[in-house]
């Protein structure tokens, strides 16, 4: 469920490889980045597909993960999963054929982000194609934004742990103008997961009230994570107010609807 979401947001890799002749792989269908928010994951499906358009004695399908094979598919000797790679690997089909041919990778964590290839050969010729997968865990992942006065400066301190892969976080304005970062640190965690933290300053006028927020960005994938808050005495969550006004609105409309 989670895969699919992300996957409908991201641009599916579709690359053309056209030849003039026999063998001709068209699409790896798959997602290019796939978001673990909890342990319910799905399985994440690659599926290679090619044509045959000449008579070929032979075709042989195999995947790679990272150069490694994980599986392969003789025509006429079935698919089969390396021993190394059962219980994360499964053929995506229990017949795979003349136009398709993938894997499914099972319980998908941080260790499934890869480059996965998909590798065809007949008689007269070989050809493959990658795959970037990408995997973005917030499993128990923790993500705030303090700030305390101090004098006439505000200083901003965000932190996010358990998540992979290694974030960037950005402190910034609510219209997004970048307050400079004057600390960071990232620690790598036993499991293979990140923390961060970084402090930023900017000067305040006496009694202003501003929003403030933190981004964590993850190498450029079209992912964010965001927090808010509000320096001064108040301290509300603007996105819920806006939902309440809302809320409002759409009672009051609803309202008028009904009382002609
Ligand atoms: C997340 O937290 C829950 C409850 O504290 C725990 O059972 C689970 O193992 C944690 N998962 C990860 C991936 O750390
Ligand atoms: C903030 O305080 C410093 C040190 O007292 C002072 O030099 C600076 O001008 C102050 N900045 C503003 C914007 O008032
Ligand atoms: C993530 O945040 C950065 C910095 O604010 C922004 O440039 C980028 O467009 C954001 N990406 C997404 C997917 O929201």
């Amino acid at each position: 469920m989670n895969w699919l979401l992300v996957s409908v947001i991201t641009v599916l890799t579709v690359a053309l490889f056209k030849e003039v002749n026999c063998l001709v792989l068209t699409e790896i269908e798959g997602p290019s980045l796939v978001v673990i928010e909890d342990e319910n994951v799905d399985s994440i499906p690659m599926n290679c597909h090619f044509k045959v358009e000449e008579e070929s004695n032979s075709l042989v399908v195999k995947w790679t993960k990272d150069n490694k094979v994980v599986f392969q598919y003789i025509k006429g000797h079935g698919a089969n999963v390396i021993p190394e790679f059962r219980g994360e690997v499964k053929s995506l089909s229990s017949d795979p054929n003349d136009e398709e041919s993938g894997i499914l990778l099972l319980n998908p964590t941080i260790e499934t982000s890869g480059t996965y290839k998909c590798n065809i050969q007949t008689d007269k010729k070989t050809i493959s194609m990658d795959k970037e997968l990408h995997i973005i865990d917030i499993q128990n992942y923790t993500h705030t934004l303090q700030h305390k006065r101090i004098q006439n400066e505000t200083h901003l301190e965000c932190e996010i742990a358990n998540v992979y892969p290694k974030p960037t976080l950005a402190i910034q304005t609510f219209n997004g103008e970048q307050i400079q970062i004057i600390a960071s640190d990232v620690n790598l965690l036993d499991d293979g997961k990140y923390q961060a933290s970084a402090i930023a300053v900017i000067r305040t006028e006496d009694d202003s009230t501003d929003e403030y927020q933190c981004v964590s960005m993850f190498n450029g994938l079209s992912f964010n994570l965001t927090t808010n808050i509000i320096s001064g005495s108040m301290s509300f969550r603007r996105p819920e107010w806006s939902h309440l006004l809302l809320t409002v609105l759409i009672a009051l409309v609803t309202y008028e609807k009904f009382s002609y």
